[in-house]
């Protein structure tokens, strides 16, 4: 049975909420709802019906992402759930493949998401392309190496959040270029960044911030919060929750990290989103102190191939023939020359025998530099025709940093 599907009108958003919260079994407070609703391109919304009944949803963001060498129109997908009543019918399958024909249409050769669950998007060629760190550290002892980086004209500054909204929005756009994975923010997504309600908290109190500057400005900002407490035995035992710490050069970062690590009354620091490759990890004397654990963040989807992989700048330079398999977009499928060096590339149709054969969330998953092709090919999931060629595309697509979202959509 196929059910219609359709974008919503804005009056619709109650049911269209609806939906996310019974997918999610998640109770949002109205205001949160309120949020979301701000933050949703309604043009770019699609539901599906059984009936009068909504059952389905998605909707897309239109970003600017980071990518390797340059920024790039990006789909944002988010908000997808089924009614439990409707699930596995397929209904996820149709709304994926005809989503993926508006972002085509639209001319976004990319479309990135974050997975509630990581089994089920590499069936429509998303590719696990971003990991993230989990790190709980105890904060005595936390000392960093000698010769980490100290600027005697940067002073940290306690501020409140809501005073101070536009520092955080200009140093965020000036580093939000350096990292393949960070994405524009609209004004609705910082009003969801810095929300300070009851409910926001987790029971760890109001937002703080700490801003690093100089005579000439901000250099950096931590946003956080603090779940104060104290043990059976009268000590300390608070825990800072970070939320997020962006600095436009490495003594802001450090001298922010250090704000952060010496907070008195507090014996953890619990930061859930942090890049694979967080300089945190060669500041810090004892590494394993940062008790890291990864998950995957950003899943990543060409929707058109050969535009994407023009868009992107490469570490080294690559010249191969790739054969690659597409199912649910199959203008994609096919051979390809890529030529790329670090100034740029082409990528043009091609009848010559593959060099390397690959389904296309395997070039997902390496398009934001996290190189995982070498994984891949150890694990049987591509095809090498040409001794070399594995390795040559793999170095040819790795980046440095490593990619980060830093923000859930
Ligand atoms: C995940 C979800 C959207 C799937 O919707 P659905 O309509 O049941 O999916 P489909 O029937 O189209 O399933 C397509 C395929 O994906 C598989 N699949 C779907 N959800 C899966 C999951 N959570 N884990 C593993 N496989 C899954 C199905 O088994 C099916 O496989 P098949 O083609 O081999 O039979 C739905 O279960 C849901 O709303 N979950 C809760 C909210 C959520 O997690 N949303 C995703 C947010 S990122």
């Amino acid at each position: 049975m196929t059910y219609p599907i359709r974008p919503i009108a804005e009056s619709e958003w109650p049911a269209f909420a609806g939906v996310l919260s019974e997918g999610f079994n998640w109770t949002p407070h109205p205001r949160q709802t309120e949020r979301w609703k701000a933050q949703t391109e309604f043009d770019r919304t699609l539901a599906v019906f059984d009936g009068d009944t909504m059952v389905a949803s998605t909707s897309v963001h239109s970003f600017t992402m980071t990518v390797p060498g340059g920024r790039l129109p990006v789909a944002g997908v988010t908000a997808v759930a089924v009614l439990s009543s409707h699930r596995r019918r397929g209904i996820l399958s149709s709304l994926m493949r005809r989503q993926l024909a508006d972002v085509r249409e639209r001319g976004e050769p990319v479309a990135a998401l974050y997975a509630s669950e990581a089994p089920i998007y590499g069936r429509f060629g998303y590719g696990r392309a971003a990991g993230q760190m989990s790190f709980t550290i105890a904060r005595h002892g936390a000392a960093f190496v000698p010769g980490a980086p100290v600027d005697a004209s940067l002073r940290l500054r306690v501020v409140k959040p809501a005073e101070v909204r536009g520092e955080y929005e200009r140093l965020f756009g000036s580093v939000a270029g350096s990292r393949p994975g960070l994405y524009d923010r609209n004004a609705a997504f910082w009003d969801a960044i810095l929300a300070d309600e009851e409910f926001d908290q987790n029971g760890a109190g109001p937002l703080r911030s700490l801003l690093a500057e100089d005579d000439d400005g901000v250099r950096g900002y931590a946003l956080f919060r603090i779940k104060s407490g104290w043990d059976g035995d009268g000590m300390p035992d608070g825990e800072v929750r970070l939320q997020e710490l962006f600095a436009a050069d490495p003594a802001a970062y450090a001298l922010l990290w250090r704000g952060v690590l010496d907070r008195d009354l507090v014996t953890r620091i619990v930061a859930h989103a942090r890049p694979v490759d967080d300089p945190l990890f060669a500041l810090m004397a004892n590494p394993r102190q940062l008790r890291p654990s990864w998950s995957d963040e950003l899943w990543v989807r060409l929707v058109e191939v050969d535009r994407a992989l023009e868009s992107r700048a490469y570490a080294a330079p690559v010249d191969l023939v790739l054969e690659v398999a597409d199912e649910v977009c199959p203008w994609n499928a096919g051979r390809r020359r890529l030529r790329a060096d670090t100034a740029g590339a082409e990528c043009k149709r091609v009848d010559e025998e593959p060099d390397v054969t690959l389904d296309v969330a395997a070039l997902g998953s390496a398009y934001l530099g996290d190189g995982d092709l070498g994984a891949l090919h150890a694990a049987g999931m591509l095809g090498e025709r040409t001794p070399g060629a594995v390795r040559a595309l793999a170095t040819a697509m790795a980046w440095q940093p490593k990619p980060f979202a830093g923000l859930v959509f």
